[in-house]
This record gives C-alpha cells, sequence and structure tokens, in this order.
C-alpha cells in the first residue's frame, strides 16, 4: 500500500515530464504558425513586422539572398528561434545579368569597390528589441555582399550579439566574417558559418544549438532534448527533463520512489534537511547503481 502510494508520486512526475512534453509540442506547433514573423516592406517602404508578441524579440534573423538558397536557411532558422525574420532587399533588385559573375556585371563591380554601398529598400523600425543578430548572406567572390556593409552600416548594433553565416558554390567562409567586423565594432561578434546549398533544417538547428543561441520566447522549438532527457530553461541552463520531490514521502516510500527514479533514469531529487528525508533518499542513491556525483539535489 505504501509502496504503491510512492509509485503514484513517481508516475505523477512522469506525467508532468509529458505535459510538458506535450507542451513542447504545441510550441513547435507555434513555431510553425510563427512563420510569418518575417517582416515585409510596406507601400511607404517601411518595413512591418506581423509578429506582435514582445517575448519573441530578442533575436533578429536578417539576411540578404539573391537567388533564394541563404533565404531558406535563414527562415529555418528564423523558424527553430521562433525569431522575427528580415530581408535585405535591395532598393534596385539584381537581375540575372547583374549577378552573372566573372563578366564584370554589377554585382562584381560592387565587390571590388570598396565604397559601394547598394541600397536597401525599407528598413526595421526597432533594432534596440533584439540583442542578438542573426546575418545572412551568399559569398559573392569570397565577400559578404555590399548591402551587407549597407546593413550594419545602418543601425547602432553596439552590444549587441551578431552571429554571422553564409551559403556559397564552393568557397569557405574564409575572412568574410571578420571583415565586417569593424562595421560594428561595438558589437560581440560570433565566428561565422559556411553552408552548402542543400543544408537541412537540421544542419541549421544543430548550428544554433552549437552556437547556444536561446530565444526568450518559450517557444524555442529545441527547448527539450528527450534523448538526453534535459530542457533547455530560458536562462540558457540546462535541467533534466524528470525528478522527484520528496517532501511528505516517508522512509520506505522515499526509499522505494528515489529507487524507481534512478532506475527510469532520473537524476534530479528534491529533498531537504526540513523533510527528514535525507536518509532514505541517501540509502536509495547509496543502494543504486547510479554515482552518488551523477545525483542531483
Ligand atoms: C556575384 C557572385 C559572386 C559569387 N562568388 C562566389 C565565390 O566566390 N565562391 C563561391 O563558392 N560561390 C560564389 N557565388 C555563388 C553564391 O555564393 C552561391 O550560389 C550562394 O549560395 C547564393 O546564395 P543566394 O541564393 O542566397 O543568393 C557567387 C555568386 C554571385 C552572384
Amino acid at each position: 500500500m505504501r509502496r504503491s502510494k510512492a509509485f503514484t508520486v513517481f508516475f505523477m512526475m512522469v506525467t508532468l515530464m509529458f505535459t510538458m512534453t506535450a507542451c513542447g509540442n504545441e510550441n513547435e506547433q507555434q513555431t510553425t504558425d510563427l512563420s510569418k514573423n518575417e517582416m515585409t516592406a510596406n507601400e511607404d517602404g517601411e518595413d512591418t513586422m506581423k509578429n506582435e508578441d514582445p517575448a519573441a524579440d530578442n533575436i533578429l534573423v536578417a539576411y540578404f539572398s539573391a537567388t533564394g538558397t541563404t533565404k531558406s536557411l535563414a527562415q529555418y532558422a528564423a523558424h527553430i528561434l521562433n525569431a522575427d525574420s528580415y530581408e535585405i532587399v535591395p532598393e534596385d533588385p539584381y537581375t540575372e545579368e547583374d549577378l552573372a559573375y566573372d563578366t564584370d556585371g554589377r554585382a562584381d563591380r560592387e565587390q571590388k569597390d570598396s565604397s559601394a554601398r547598394p541600397a536597401i529598400a525599407g528598413g526595421i523600425e526597432h533594432m534596440e528589441r533584439y540583442d542578438t543578430i542573426i546575418v545572412g548572406y551568399p559569398i559573392w567572390h569570397g565577400q559578404a555582399p555590399k548591402i551587407i556593409n549597407t546593413f550594419l552600416e545602418s543601425y547602432d548594433f553596439s552590444g549587441k550579439t551578431i552571429l554571422p553565416f553564409c551559403t556559397s558554390h564552393s568557397s569557405g567562409l574564409g575572412s568574410s566574417d571578420t571583415d565586417l567586423h569593424p562595421l560594428a565594432s561595438n558589437s560581440k561578434w560570433l565566428e561565422g558559418r559556411r553552408f552548402a546549398a542543400g543544408a537541412s533544417r537540421e544542419d541549421v538547428e544543430a548550428w544554433l544549438d552549437e552556437m547556444k543561441i536561446v530565444s526568450a520566447n518559450t517557444g524555442k522549438a529545441y527547448s527539450f532534448d528527450l534523448e538526453n532527457r534535459k530542457v533547455m530553461l530560458n536562462s540558457g541552463y540546462e535541467m533534466p527533463v524528470m525528478g522527484l520531490g520528496t517532501y511528505s514521502l516517508s522512509d520506505e516510500e522515499c526509499y522505494d520512489s528515489v529507487t524507481a527514479l534512478l532506475e527510469a533514469g532520473g537524476r534530479l531529487i528534491d529533498t531537504a534537511y526540513m523533510y527528514h528525508d535525507e536518509e532514505a533518499v541517501g540509502r536509495a542513491v547509496r543502494d543504486s547503481e547510479v554515482p552518488r556525483e551523477d545525483a542531483l539535489s
């Protein structure tokens, strides 16, 4: 009877875990819906942001893409992070002829001209809302297109974190990221990443994870890492997804519950001197195969 009560407590914890997981799935759904966070230029050339949720505002994915490759990766990033995205649109759009490289066409000439600053149509009204800017661009002759210079010189990025990425036919990132640093010298620049044309959403997700880019929006789709039974908190800390509260459990119930938790792979135990159950918790941990240092309390 006492044993079954202990297991009831434990299974309540497991239920909580699945409830949290279900919330994660809902959020994933939400991130898909929020793909419409994309800013678009209105009739006056001013960009408007469809997302009204201020919690989603800490990250902006800004990108220039002449033929759509960079755009699709930027959109993956925005969806994964539930972030706003902003397409850097040239006032004078590039034609196929302009883009034909090694022809001394418009793009070729701009890349050779250190003072070239192609104008951007529209702009971002509230850059101060963002603390992290992900900047995407295609490699043009080993460098970021000059319109990225225009973008970086158009706003005050002081104190913001900038994470660049690029796509290219075959070139690596090269110095295309570090050459941009002087254009926003008071920012914290993270190391850039080059993606090939066929890069997947999973590639982008793995990169954002590696770079520890965390959205303030609780809808971040990859908060739950069920394989490793961890959840990323908005603070950036990782917490085990499954745990046990031992308050009010009697000696034997506590021992059985902790044993069941550890056997199921849980490592987070809430215990305290005031609960008068530390001895039972300690005994259960000692009797299990789990190293003491792996059990968190
Ligand atoms: C003017 C111009 C110059 C380019 N220079 C390079 C280059 O130096 N190295 C490279 O691998 N690809 C180069 N490319 C190819 C693009 O980087 C590649 O196709 C990119 O993924 C296109 O991205 P987008 O579709 O977002 O515009 C160049 C393309 C253009 C239009």
